[in-house]
């Protein structure tokens, strides 16, 4: 990867967090201002109602509070931390499943050595962009993942039964995730394939365990 796509790639995540906290937190603050303005309104006039919006209050400051660990967790997996790497695919799944009642996920995760910090967290965010692109683009019932490690290879496979990816891919402005995941792959030494057609799309990923950085 050239310096300058490294750049382009920390630039991009940082609008990304950047707009993800304006379009979510922010909103959700100005509405929690205002419920606190109606809380005053009512606090003389209508002990009863004041309470009331104090409890909805009280349930805005627990959301934001949610939305907050989110953008935390997106800018720090747990991967990188003593919870670890099982448990990262399991609350990625666990997310996936929740925001999407009818999707069946199924990931078989082997171990991967966490030492080699850069390698576990690429993987983690190319499995991630992998899970959000099918959810956003392909409406799929079903997503299979898999990591497994061989020893000397760790063999990546995202796939879904969706609607496979257009012929023409929009790499312009915001379309960097697949391009992205290309580059990961190859600053890992590694190799990424993809084959789409309209009963699904699977991306296979081979990445060296000792590669060089
Ligand atoms: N699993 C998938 N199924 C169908 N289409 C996909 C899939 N993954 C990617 N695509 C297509 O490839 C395009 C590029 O993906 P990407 O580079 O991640 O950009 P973005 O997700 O921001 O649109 C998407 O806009 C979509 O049309
Ligand atoms: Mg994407």
């Amino acid at each position: 990867m050239e310096k300058k796509d490294i750049l382009m790639l920390q630039e991009t995540e940082r609008k990304r967090i950047a707009e993800g906290l304006h379009d979510t937190t922010v909103q959700d603050m100005l509405c929690l201002s205002q419920q606190l303005e109606l809380i005053l309104l009512y606090m003389d006039q209508d002990v009863t109602r004041s309470k009331l919006e104090t409890a909805v209050a009280r349930k805005q400051v627990k959301h934001i509070i949610d939305e907050m660990r989110e953008t935390i967790y997106d800018l720090r997996p747990m991967i990188m931390d003593d919870i670890g790497w099982q448990a990262s695919f399991e609350r990625l799944r666990d997310k996936l499943l929740s925001d999407n009642a009818d999707l069946r996920v199924d990931f078989d995760i082997d171990v991967v050595d966490r030492s080699d910090g850069i390698t576990a967290i690429s993987i983690y965010r190319i499995v991630c962009e992998g899970c959000q692109n099918i959810i956003k683009h392909s409406n799929a019932e079903c997503i299979e993942v898999s990591v497994k490690n061989d020893g000397s290879f760790i063999h990546i496979c995202i796939q879904d039964n969706g609607n496979g990816i257009e012929d023409e891919i929009d790499f312009s402005n915001n379309h960097f995730g697949l391009r992205f995941m290309r580059e990961r792959v190859d600053a890992l030494s590694g190799k990424m394939k993809i084959v789409s057609n309209a009963s699904g799309t699977r991306i296979t990923i081979v990445i060296p365990t000792e590669s060089e950085v």
